[in-house]
């Protein structure tokens, strides 16, 4: 195949996996790097450090084309293209800490072969991070020549949850060089996806009327931009949302109703407008701060983004008061939490709603049991500081509570016998954060978010699965 490249992904977290076993699955030939040799050795077995749907079944069928090591001196010489996707945790001031994407950058030049390589970043870095990189490639590169190789940043926009969906039919693919080269180079890397002249794995099917992929050149930081300004503008739709619900409880009206009718307008769209307990995970909280701390750089206000950050925080907080609108005080009531990941299909912890929920539960001394599908025992690792109960089931945690909150809006939840559970409980009082649970038996109090109570509004259609994806 003589447009099968070689590739070397740096770094294999959950978007550094999903691109090395994408592009693996489209014919290249693939070395994935990491630092932490446990992960590598796990990898090596076939087996996955992180949940993601379906991506276990495309690793085994492109086993052929991947490799997975910790050494860049096994990788980084004989790759066309090096993939930088190495994490960009916070600092306490909201910046990113770029620690990594140095170090990764400084081990990449180390190794270069002289011949042209396209090195491409698709950590989230602030704008003008492509510009350090290449100055740290020609500090540390032996024999530099300019034309040796390309910085070219292509910004990742996938979904945890659906991040093989989103990684085979994307909306665009962005690039930002000023190497011509640098972009035909992964024009080829991506031709497969632009063409979408590959089978669909089983389990991923290209969705009916798909339009190819837009192909977006830029600047370094312009894409660099795009993607801070793509993700605050998602955030910002959500906090939108959340604060007209917050409106709608108030006026009697029904958040559902209301971004069902605006999200007709094309100028609007429906999707990221559904409310709920506030936006979570690696990305939104991360890539707002890191926006606000840039303009603050530069002595200016983001008053708008600011506003979002904080409809976000004040959304947290309205679970509890939901709660002790019903129970008064929480001392010594038995609350369960049903759902810990900040969204389903992911046992990603980051920045999770039930994180901020559960510890205020505790400090107002509730007993709280908790449960999720798969991130219990993630958990049990990052969450150690919080002293929960522990269900093996829904059922479990449900049982003899005085309330229950629906935090992750898995499928497993929404298929519960709810009037089994509520009928085990000491108070039947439910907290539905996401707005999916429709049918609960008359004698249950159900509190959603922004919406009338459900008994008095008309039927509306069951949702499915993951509320980020509803089109309504
Ligand atoms: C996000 C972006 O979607 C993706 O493009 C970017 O590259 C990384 O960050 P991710 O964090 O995986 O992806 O999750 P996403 O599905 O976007 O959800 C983020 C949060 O918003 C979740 O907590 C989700 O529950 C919440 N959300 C989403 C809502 O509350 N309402 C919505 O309508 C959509």
């Amino acid at each position: 195949n003589t447009e099968s490249l070689n590739v070397a992904v740096v770094g294999t977290g959950y978007v550094g996996l999903g691109t090395a076993v994408m592009l693996a699955y489209l014919g290249h030939h693939v070395t994935g790097i990491d630092i932490d040799e446990r992960k590598i050795e796990m990898l090596r077995r076939g087996e996955l450090p992180i949940y993601e749907p379906g991506l276990a079944d495309l690793l085994h069928a492109s086993e052929s084309r991947l490799t997975w090591t910790s050494d860049y001196a096994a990788a980084i010489p004989e790759a066309d293209v090096i993939i930088v996707c190495v994490g960009t945790p916070p600092l306490p001031n909201g910046h990113p800490n770029l620690r990594y994407i140095a170090e990764a950058a400084r081990s990449v030049a180390q190794n270069l072969n002289g011949k042209f390589q396209v090195i491409v970043n698709k950590s989230t870095v602030p704008v003008g991070t492509g510009d350090w990189v290449t100055r740290i490639l020609e500090d540390n590169a032996p024999d530099y020549h300019a034309n040796r190789y390309a910085v070219v940043s292509n910004p990742e926009f996938l979904r945890e949850g659906t991040a093989l969906h989103d990684s085979l039919y994307p909306d665009r693919i962005v690039l930002g060089s000023a190497s011509q080269e640098g972009i035909e180079r992964l024009r080829q890397l991506y031709r497969r996806l632009l063409e979408q002249d590959f089978t669909p794995p089983e389990g991923v099917p290209r969705p009916a009327g798909l339009a190819r992929p837009q192909f977006v050149t830029t600047s370094l930081n312009s894409a660099e931009m795009i993607k801070y300004a793509a993700n605050a503008f998602l955030a910002l739709k959500i906090s939108f949302a959340n604060e007209i619900a917050g409106l709608c409880e108030r006026v009697d009206a029904d958040i559902e109703e209301v971004v069902h009718g605006i999200g007709h307008d094309q100028r609007i769209g429906h999707r990221f407008l559904v409310a709920g307990a506030g936006w979570g995970g690696s990305c939104f909280a991360k890539d707002t701060a890191a926006l606000i701390s840039t303009g603050a750089e530069y002595d200016y206000d983001m008053p708008i983004l600011q506003a979002a950050v904080d409809v976000n925080r004040h959304q947290r907080q309205l679970v509890v008061s939901k709660l002790q609108r019903h129970l008064h005080r929480l001392q010594g009531k038995r609350v369960a939490v049903l759902g810990l990941a900040f969204k389903p299909n992911t046992d990603d912890l980051r920045d999770a709603p039930a994180h901020d929920c559960i510890t205020r539960l505790m400090e107002l001394g509730a007993q709280v049991v908790v449960h999720d599908p798969v991130a219990m025992e993630q958990a049990r690792r990052e969450w150690s500081h919080l002293s929960y109960q522990e269900a093996s089931s829904a059922y479990d945690a449900v049982r003899g509570a005085d309330a229950v909150i629906l935090m992750t809006e898995w499928q497993e939840y929404h298929d519960l016998d709810w009037e089994q559970a509520v009928a085990s409980m000491r108070r039947r009082l439910v907290i539905d954060t996401r707005n999916v649970l429709r049918q609960l038996p008359s004698d249950t109090v159900l509190e959603q978010i922004g919406r009338r109570r459900v008994q008095e509004t008309h039927a509306l259609p069951m949702l499915p699965v993951g509320a980020s994806s509803v089109h309504v």
